[in-house]
Formats: structure tokens, C-alpha cells, sequence
């Protein structure tokens, strides 16, 4: 078979990874890929969001299967043009994928159909959005509509600094037209715990439980990134609480997508919050995760590429998606800056014998080595029986590697850690 993964990041990375180990693939082609995934799939100077020419490649080269997993393409609607030309795709339709390209339709799908999330107020009028703050208690946080790179939510502890968010994104468009409107919403506490879960728009199955790690510095501080690192299962999701998740939460949204014309299928992440009042959806994301990926999927024990294709056949009931018992941790590289101005170009050294565990987000090859690209380099990712032997395996990877800027987190997994010790 020859598949289509369209993306370039670490999250694409692991999934070509996963997908490699189905003896059936015979290639792989990734639209745009980077200087990494080179090494695991053939990549082609296609933007992910240039849909005409994807899906002309697609035709072109007589592609089986096409995995879509950015939010941008899917959002534009890539899959709906890659199945409209009969190309089978893994990942939701444009109908489907405003789940994530909007927040105030994620809103008002949980407001009508009783799916547990923070109050909310949408607002597309700066002056109504200012008066309505007047009447509210801090902190408070503030969404751009539309899609903002992980980085359109604002946690405002005082009215002043609420009134200045709202400004920002409404007045001096700081996230372009994702800041038309405005959704203002009750500021929730708890751990968080991102859940992916595969579903065909019938059955949903949750696939191990995530903690990322989204500011850019240690203990939690600095500015909101895509993500700093993961780990795997998280803690904080008992038992208990995923069949909370499952009741109210994971099947009340599948089943109120289809009700709304909107079926989802693909990859649903579900952001969630363990409130002292329950499990809450904080955001829900159309797509894989990233970093979440790079530990989620090679704890996957099963063949991706057969649950993918249930999926896309809604046959998703009749596949086993078993998941390892052991632990991951994804420390992730950047260059020293990110998510600000960082430098880019530097040599990266990655000894041979960890390249398996490692997943390139952003280099590129010049001159036959690969070279930093972007802000997130790569993910480091350990397998180990207990999450604190997860960890130390990981650090230990990164330590070998080597790009002059590097940057990373020293604490990825410490809160999962002191989690595990206080329930015993
Ligand atoms: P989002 O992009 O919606 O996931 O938000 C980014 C981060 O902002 C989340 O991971 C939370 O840490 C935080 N956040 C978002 N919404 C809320 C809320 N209602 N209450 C508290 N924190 C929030
Ligand atoms: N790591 C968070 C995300 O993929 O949105």
C-alpha cells in the first residue's frame, strides 16, 4: 500500500512511525514531512494546507490511504477533497473539524447537548464583551474564536488585564480574524488530562490517557507553547474517571455531532479538567495531539494503520486497540526562545542508536545534515515499566543529543510523579 500523511511535525513523525510497522505499507509519503521524517517516508515540498495540489499528488501517485492529522487542512476541508476523488483518508471532514476550528461552536454543542465545560459567555462586539466583564468575578479567561496555534486563550486575573485580552484579539487582531469574536468563560481548577480517542462517528475508543506539558518553562512558568513534553497514562485519569469521561463526556459528543450533520470520525481529543465538580471539557481538538503522540502511539500495541482504516470504514467495533501497560515520557527539544523569536540553522547530532525513539518536528536537511528549522526541534521519547523509570530513560536520551540553542524542559513528568506518590 502507499499512504499520504500530510503534515511535517513531531506528532506526523510518530504516526508514519506507527505506520511503518504494518508489513503491508509499502511506501509512505509525507506532504510537507521535514529533514527528519526523510529518514522514514518520502517527503514532497507540498504545504500541508495546499489542498488542490495534495490531493493532485494523491491522484498522481495512485495513493491507498491518507492520514490528514494538522488542525489547518482539516479545518479547510482536505479530507473532504482527497474522498470526494475517492482516496480513502483517516481524519474528520469539514463539518466535522469545526469542533476545533471554532470555539464558539464547541460552546454551544456542549451547552445544548448538557456536555459538562466552563460557563461561557460569546461575544462579537468589543463594547457588549467590556460590559459584560463588569459583572464578572477574576480570573476569568478569554478565547479567540478561531484557530490560534494553542496560543489563543488568555488567563486575565484582574478586570484590567481582562479588558486588555479583549482589546487585543478584538481591537489589534493579535490572532488576525480567529479574534472576530470572543468567548469568555468561567475559569475552572484542577488537573489536566488530554484524552485522544478514536471514533467512526458510532463507536468511540479512548486511547491511553496523556499529560502534556504546554508552558515553556520548569515549574510551570513562562509563556503557553504547543508543548514541552508528555507523559503517559496520566494519573490523574482513574478508572473512576474515565467512565465518567465515557458516560457524560466521550459519547454525549460523538453521538451529538452525528445528531448535528456533523459525524465525527477520526482522532476526537478531548482537553479535559478534573474539577472538584468532575471532569470538564476545557477544549476539544479535531486531530492527534502534539506533543501527545509521541507518547501515546508507540504505547499503541495494535496496528494503526488496520484501526485507521475501521475508522474510515465505521467498522471501528469489530478492531482490537489494545494499549501496553508500561509508560512514556516525551521531553521535547526547542530552540532556546520558542514559542518567541528563536535562532534557527544549527547542526543537530542524534547518535544513530536512539534515532527510533526520537521524532523530528522542526529540521530540515542542508548540505546532507540535518539542521534546526523551527521552534519545536524534535521529541524524545522513553518506553519503560513505571513512569519515573519512563522519565529518567528519556533525559537520559536527551542528554546524547546534541544542537547549539537546545532548550528544554528539566521537570516534564514531576507533577504526574508527585501525583502517583500522593494516592498511595
Ligand atoms: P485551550 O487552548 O482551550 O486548551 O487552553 C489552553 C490552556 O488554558 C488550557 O490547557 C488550560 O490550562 C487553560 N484554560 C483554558 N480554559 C480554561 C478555563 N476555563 N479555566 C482554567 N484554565 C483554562
Ligand atoms: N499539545 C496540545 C495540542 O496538540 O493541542
Amino acid at each position: 500500500m502507499k499512504i499520504l500523511v500530510v503534515g511535517g511535525g513531531g506528532r506526523e513523525h510518530a504516526v508514519i512511525k506507527a505506520l511503518k510497522k504494518n508489513k503491508n505499507v509499502e511506501k509512505i509519503y509525507a506532504t510537507p514531512g521535514n529533514g527528519g521524517i526523510s529518514a522514514d517516508a518520502e517527503c514532497v515540498a507540498i504545504g500541508a494546507k495546499d489542498i488542490p495540489q495534495i490531493v493532485e499528488f494523491a491522484l498522481q501517485n495512485k495513493i491507498d490511504y491518507a492520514v490528514v492529522t494538522p488542525d489547518d487542512p482539516l479545518v479547510l476541508g482536505a479530507v473532504d477533497a482527497l474522498t470526494e476523488k475517492g482516496i480513502p483518508c483517516f481524519g474528520p471532514s469539514k463539518a466535522a473539524a469545526i469542533i476545533e476550528g471554532s470555539k464558539a461552536f464547541s460552546k454551544q454543542l456542549m451547552k445544548k447537548y448538557g456536555i459538562p465545560t466552563a460557563t461561557y459567555e460569546i461575544f462579537d462586539s468589543q463594547q457588549k464583551a467590556i460590559e459584560y466583564l463588569k459583572t464578572q468575578n477574576f480570573p476569568i479567561v478569554i478565547k479567540a474564536d478561531g484557530l490560534a496555534l494553542g496560543k489563543g486563550v488568555i488567563i486575565a486575573t484582574t478586570y484590567d488585564e481582562a479588558v486588555e485580552a479583549v482589546k487585543s484579539m478584538m481591537s489589534d487582531k493579535v490572532f488576525g480574524a480567529s479574534g472576530d469574536s470572543v468567548v469568555i468563560e468561567e475559569f475552572l481548577t484542577g488537573p489536566e488530562v488530554s484524552v485522544l480517542a478514536f471514533t467512526d462517528g458510532k463507536t468511540v475508543v479512548p486511547m491511553v490517557s496523556s499529560m502534556d506539558h504546554k508552558r515553556a518553562k520548569d515549574g510551570d512558568q513562562g509563556l503557553n507553547t504547543g508543548g514541552m513534553g508528555t507523559v503517559a497514562p496520566n494519573p490523574y485519569y482513574t478508572e473512576s474517571v474515565a467512565s465518567v469521561c465515557m458516560e457524560k463526556i466521550f459519547l454525549p459528543t460523538v453521538n451529538a455531532m452525528k445528531a448535528e450533520g456533523r459525524t465525527f470520525k477520526g482522532c476526537l481529543y478531548f482537553g479535559l479538567m478534573i474539577t472538584p465538580n468532575g471532569p470538564k471539557v476545557i477544549e476539544y481538538n479535531c486531530r492527534f495531539g502534539d506533543p501527545e503522540t509521541q507518547v501515546v502511539l508507540p504505547l499503541l500495541e495494535s496496528d494503526l494503520l488496520t484501526v485507521m482504516q475501521a475508522v474510515t470504514n465505521e467498522k471501528l467495533a469489530e478492531v482490537e486497540v489494545k494499549f501496553s501497560k508500561k509508560s512514556a515520557c516525551c521531553v521535547i527539544m526547542a530552540s532556546d526562545g520558542y514559542p518567541s523569536a528563536y535562532g534557527k540553522g544549527y547542526e543537530i547530532d542524534i547518535p544513530s542508536g536512539i534515532l527510533p525513539s526520537v521524532f523530528i518536528a522542526g529540521a530540515t536537511k542542508k548540505d546532507g545534515k540535518l539542521v534546526t528549522s523551527g521552534g519545536r526541534v524534535l521529541g524524545v521519547t522513553a518506553i519503560e515499566d513505571d513512569l519515573s523509570s519512563a522519565i529518567a530513560s528519556a533525559y537520559e536520551k536527551v542528554e546524547k543529543i546534541s544542537f547549539a540553542n537546545a532548550f528544554y524542559r528539566k521537570d516534564i513528568g514531576k507533577r504526574a510523579l508527585d501525583a502517583l506518590k500522593e494516592s498511595k
